[in-house]
């Protein structure tokens, strides 16, 4: 949806035009006043002022955008008719993203319009056939997404396409088929160094999931470096997952876990995690976005301040790669994991990042075919990594569905995408708080995709099975954070966790759902 101040004839009918060839919805406002109240109500992806518009007092108009919190991030692009600088720097000031001359704004504009649409929230839902459904006789409201989230048809129609037409056990065959598959499995490798932006795709170990990779780290490099005496940094908001194989590797070797505490708003203490590190810190290991509070945690200096003392850090990016730009060299941590059913590809699929040097000094996890260059009884020779990590058959379709989700999300502009997430969780922390009895749990400055909360006097689980009625989706429970419920004080939240398709609209039907739980049991 773009909204349009511009009342010049001829470039009405040009966006008119360009906007129908490419399928996108456009609404012109004919005062200042209704340019607020449509800007509003149908909360646009891009708005387009003509900024030499009388009518439609582009300057103060803009400012009274960018002054509402709610709509200040909404793109703005203007354009004026010959270059008049003033004009232009006035615009600036405003609060105006861009100002382009009449000639290259009518130039760019099919790209411009190819852009806006790119984060139309109801285009997107329409490539996710699952949002269709109903639930109890009601439009499904999926908002479990930090579970596993929905998959786009392209993903849908890449595994059916796979198992169709390239199905075949990979790297042993000569056979076309299996060139076919190895080539399309390996394709996605490359795929996911690039959304990584890893410098080879042999850093890109293909495992189950995070659970795996996390594993995975804690059995080779773990087992071969870790000692008694030893000590690993994990934070006060990790998932089981990343706490239990730590904790194993504790057993087996006598080190210990040393613990990074959380405020109360669900912030880590960044200077308690510095008094943590000593000589004796052998490994940090922290989530990047928590699943339960939804805090982003300051991971870059998390990793620099390990880095000071030669201690790796591995990042659990589970729910951090469907709503954050991941550079792993920006990081520069030395582990990053996540699951590929998180980030809208399949089950059963995840990647493990590691540097290479890392990856080649470790020992392999598990053994069997293709993670080995010879055997013979006596001794056994590894294969090169990735595949040292990778025995077995792998999840070949599996990984060429995650290849497609990437390449789906690539086809997104990012950009827009994370500025209506925001504004999307923004919308849903104020809708939660003015609901008697509810409090949020996680109010963190840094937060992505989650809204957990607990409503006085209510089970979670009954606000669950009660919103389920509703057709609403979201998850109840200790979200695999049994220690973080402790240090909040609760045995379990509610929590309503947000993805690229969802919209306001489920949230007005969250808040509907939870004021009849209060009313039912008030
Ligand atoms: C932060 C975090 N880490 C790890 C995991 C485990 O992911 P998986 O079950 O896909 O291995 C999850 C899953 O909810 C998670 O949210």
């Amino acid at each position: 949806m773009i909204l349009a101040a511009v009342d010049d004839l001829l470039f009405t009918s040009k966006i008119h035009a360009a906007a129908k060839q490419r399928g996108v919805d456009v609404v012109f406002a004919r005062s200042p006043e209704e340019f607020l109240a449509q800007a509003r109500a149908l909360r646009p992806a891009l708005v387009i002022f003509d900024l030499n518009s009388q009518r439609l007092q582009p300057l103060s108009t803009i400012a009274g955008l960018k002054a509402d919190a709610s709509l200040a991030r909404i793109r703005t692009i203007g354009f004026v008719s010959h270059v008049q600088v003033a004009l232009i720097e006035a615009a600036r000031s405003a609060g105006m993203d861009e100002v382009m001359a009449r000639s290259a704004f009518a130039a760019k504009l099919g790209d411009i319009l190819a852009k806006g649409p790119a984060f139309d929230v109801y285009r997107i839902r329409k490539d996710f056939p699952i949002l269709r459904q109903k639930v109890h006789g009601k439009p499904l409201v999926y908002l479990d997404n930090g579970a596993t989230t929905q998959k786009p048809q392209a993903v849908i129609d890449a595994m059916v396409r796979g198992y169709a037409e390239e199905n075949a056990n990979i790297h042993r065959g000569v056979h076309l088929l299996s060139e076919r598959a190895t080539k399309a499995y390996e394709d996605a490798r490359g795929t996911v160094q690039r959304f990584l932006n890893a410098a080879e795709s042999r850093e890109i170990v293909f495992v189950r999931g995070t659970t795996e990779g996390i594993n995975l780290v804690a059995q080779t490099y773990g087992r071969q470096r870790i000692q008694a005496g030893d000590e690993i940094v994990l934070s006060a908001m990790e998932h089981h997952s990343n706490i239990v194989p730590w904790q194993i590797l504790c057993e087996e070797t006598g080190a210990r876990l040393r613990v990074i505490p959380i405020t109360d708003e669900g912030e880590l203490l960044l200077e308690e995690y510095e008094k943590l590190l000593n000589e004796r810190t052998k490994f940090v290991s922290v989530v990047q976005v928590s699943n339960a509070l939804g805090t982003i945690n300051p991971v870059r200096q998390i990793v620099e301040k390990a880095h000071r003392f030669g201690i790796p850090v591995l990042l659990d990016g589970a729910q951090a790669v469907s709503h954050l730009n991941v550079d792993v060299r920006q990081l520069d941590c030395d582990f990053y994991v996540f699951s590929g059913h998180k980030l809208f590809g399949p089950t059963g699929i995840g990647v493990l990042y590691g540097k290479a040097a890392l990856l080649d000094a470790m020992p392999p996890y598990q053994g069997g075919g293709d993670m080995i260059s010879s055997v013979t009884f006596e001794k056994t020779h590894y294969n090169v990594v990735p595949y040292k990590f990778e025995a077995g058959t792998p999840n070949i379709i599996g990984a060429i569905g995650l290849g497609a989700a990437i390449d789906y999300l690539n086809s997104i502009d990012r950009d827009w995408m994370a500025t209506y997430e925001c504004d999307l969780l923004a919308y849903g922390t104020e809708a939660l708080s003015q609901v008697a009895n509810v409090q949020l749990t996680g109010t963190a400055k840094e937060k992505a995709g989650i809204l957990a909360f607990v409503m006085d006097g209510v089970h979670p689980h009954d606000i669950g099975t009660i919103l389920d009625q509703e057709g609403i989706a979201i998850r109840t429970g200790h979200h695999c954070c049994m220690p973080l419920m402790q240090r909040l004080g609760v045995p379990a939240t509610a929590r309503a966790s947000l993805a690229l398709y969802n919209t306001r609209e489920e949230i007005d039907a969250l808040v509907a759902g939870l004021d009849k739980v209060r009313q039912l049991f008030s």
